[in-house]
């Protein structure tokens, strides 16, 4: 065994998605909804970027959601409890703004989810109203459904064929949802198209939205520049500024395009922004 990030519990929890429970008191003690960490599985690994999904302080430990993607998260499913990672740095980055806004919408795709259950446990206990809207491809593919029902007031799944929970896009959902109710605030996390059609129906409505954003990141310290993101006109590093943004400010198509770019160097066919 090496390392020092002792691996608590290892587990399987939707189909190419696993749960790893981690030995990371620092970590723990200072997490906030919306922070990640940097992980390097084995000493010679290459760092990526993992929220954390959730923390204890009394057992020292945090929970990683890892969607399979690629090699180094598929080093990372395929590790058992015992198992130890080489590097978890952290907690990284600005947590998530919340306050008492009134009504929350949460809108994730895919791993997004992980990111969401946090955010919309916050805002629950800010004493907002949280409707979570969550997203897969299929059945086998839910994550979190059990967890997110817990955080929220009204917890509804969408699958693209249908196999489980409402049938279609997560967007689909949100236009209904703001058919029937007033709505202060979205958060959205998850595919960079469904986060642009989310942000542009949104922004036609004028609900303050923010979007945390899924850039390429390396040192998550502000070093690297590989996370830059265009906001507003501005380049802002994801890894210090964000990972939230004004969703209505973000440039997609340059986000998109820098992720893009990525996949095609890296010739993998799947990632959390095909999710
Ligand atoms: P690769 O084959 O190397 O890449 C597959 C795809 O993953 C790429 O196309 C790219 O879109 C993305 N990716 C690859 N390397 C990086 C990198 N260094 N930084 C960012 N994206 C990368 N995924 C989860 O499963 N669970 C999470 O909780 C989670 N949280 C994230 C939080 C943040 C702030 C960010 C920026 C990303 C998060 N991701 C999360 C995405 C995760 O970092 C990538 O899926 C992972 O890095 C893939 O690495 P790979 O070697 O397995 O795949
Ligand atoms: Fe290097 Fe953000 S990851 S500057
Ligand atoms: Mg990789």
């Amino acid at each position: 065994m090496s390392g020092r990030f002792l691996i608590r519990e290892a587990a399987d929890i939707a189909l190419g998605t696993c749960r790893l429970v981690v030995d990371a008191p620092r970590v723990a003690q200072h997490a906030r909804p919306g922070q990640f960490v940097i992980v390097r599985a084995t000493e010679d690994g290459e760092r990526i970027p993992l929220t954390i999904c959730d923390h204890d302080t009394d057992s020292g430990t945090i929970v990683l959601v890892v969607q399979d993607v690629g090699r180094t998260s598929h080093e990372l499913c395929a590790m058992n409890e015992g198992d130890a990672l080489a590097d978890v740095l952290g907690p990284l980055g600005t947590a998530t703004e919340v306050e008492r806004f009134g009504r929350c919408v949460v809108v994730s795709g895919g791993v997004g989810t992980a990111i969401a259950l946090p955010v919309a446990r916050a805002l629950t206990q800010a004493q907002n109203e949280v409707i979570a809207i969550s997203g897969f491809r299929s059945r086998d593919q839910v994550i979190l459904a059990d967890e997110m029902d817990d955080a929220v007031s009204e917890s509804i799944v969408v699958t693209e064929d249908g196999s489980i929970g409402e049938t279609g896009m997560v967007t689909d959902v949100l236009s209904s949802v703001m058919s029937e109710v007033a709505v202060d605030r979205v958060f959205t996390v998850g595919p960079v198209p469904m986060m642009r059609a989310v942000a542009e129906m949104t922004s036609a409505a004028s609900i303050p939205t923010v979007a945390s954003l899924n850039p390429i990141m390396v040192d998550g310290t502000g070093m690297c520049g590989g996370c830059r993101v265009d906001v507003g006109g501005e380049t802002l590093f994801a890894c210090v500024d964000g990972p939230d943004f004004d969703a209505h400010a973000v440039d997609f198509d340059q986000l998109a395009a820098r992720n893009a770019a990525y996949r095609s160097f890296e010739g993998c066919q799947l990632g959390m922004s095909d999710v």
